[in-house]
């Protein structure tokens, strides 16, 4: 891309931006609270979902400061509904953090935002942005997917570049006095026009300079000669789900102590991994769930 290529993706897409932007409670807000709170809820939750849960949620937790008083089962009540219950008690967490400083108050750079328990790269240059305007990229997967359509042909697979090349080019188009506009701008033509399924060319303000625009494969979804049964960590899920039910048929246990139970190095994701699990397996009606404690039904 040459600096005219990007001058003119900058202007275009913010044209467009000022027209079709999507009017979300969280875009009327630069308290850092608040665009935290979306955008934990906005990984896992559509955005018009989203905007329903942010304001009731608001409405019972006003500032940081009622989310740390409040003790952790009306957090997690509040959180029902949204799913990864782990998020909820890390953002708890984290509002107890914030809610000790004196004065109390949210750090505002990227590097600072993420020693915050349950914030990413992503979240840590989304609230950065939004809340503080910070001229950084934010790059989740809609972006990685627009970055990638424009910056080259895609393959047969429609692949995307890999993450660290994403944020790289994510830097280079940023227009750095409008990083705020140009940061929401990607999120809603991911959302609504240039979407992993069936991009919508015609209606795209950057077709003119997308090598990608048009291209039948885009719009092919991805071709699975057979299905192919689902893994987590090089082990198919249903060995998992065998070794949870042993687990359970011990005596109830939560998330965490199962996930611990299943590999001595658990992370974060495979707690995520196995609560979305077990509730499927609730859903089943093999198990059921009280408070956070797992057992046989
Ligand atoms: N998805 C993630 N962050 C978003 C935002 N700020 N607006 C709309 N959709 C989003």
């Amino acid at each position: 891309m040459t600096p005219s290529d990007i001058r003119d993706i900058r202007r275009s897409l913010l044209r467009w931006y000022a027209v079709h932007r999507r009017p979300f409670p969280w875009r009327r807000t630069r308290d850092p609270y608040r665009i935290l709170l979306s955008e934990t809820m906005l990984q896992q939750t559509q955005a018009s979902r989203a905007a329903e849960h942010f304001r009731r949620w608001l409405r019972r937790f006003p500032t940081v400061a009622h989310v740390a008083r409040a003790p952790q089962s009306d957090v997690l009540r509040a959180w029902s509904g949204l799913g990864y219950n782990s998020r909820a008690l890390r953002f708890h967490a984290l509002a107890r953090i914030v809610a000790s400083r004196r004065p109390v108050r949210f750090p505002s750079t990227p590097e600072a935002l993420r020693e915050l328990p349950g914030v990413g790269r992503y979240t840590a240059h989304a609230v950065a942005c939004f809340a503080f305007g910070a001229a950084v990229p934010v790059v989740d997967v809609n972006v990685r997917r627009i970055v990638s359509r424009l910056t080259r042909r895609p393959d047969r697979t429609g692949a995307y570049v890999p993450e660290e090349e994403a944020w790289r080019i994510a830097e280079r188009l940023l227009p750095p006095r409008r990083a705020y506009d140009w940061n929401q701008a990607l999120m809603d033509l991911g959302a609504t026009v240039c979407n992993a399924r069936r991009p919508r060319c015609g209606a795209c303000p950057l077709a003119r300079r997308c090598p990608s625009a048009f291209s039948p494969r885009l719009a092919e979804p991805v071709k699975r000669t057979a299905k192919r049964e689902p893994m987590w960590r090089g082990v198919p899920r249903r060995l998992h789900r065998g070794r949870l039910l042993t687990f359970l048929h011990g005596g109830p246990a939560s998330a965490p102590q199962l996930a611990a139970g299943l590999w001595n190095d658990a992370a974060q994701k495979d707690v995520e991994w196995v609560e979305g699990l077990l509730g499927r397996m609730c859903a089943e009606g093999l198990l059921r769930k009280e408070r956070t404690l797992y057992r046989v039904a």
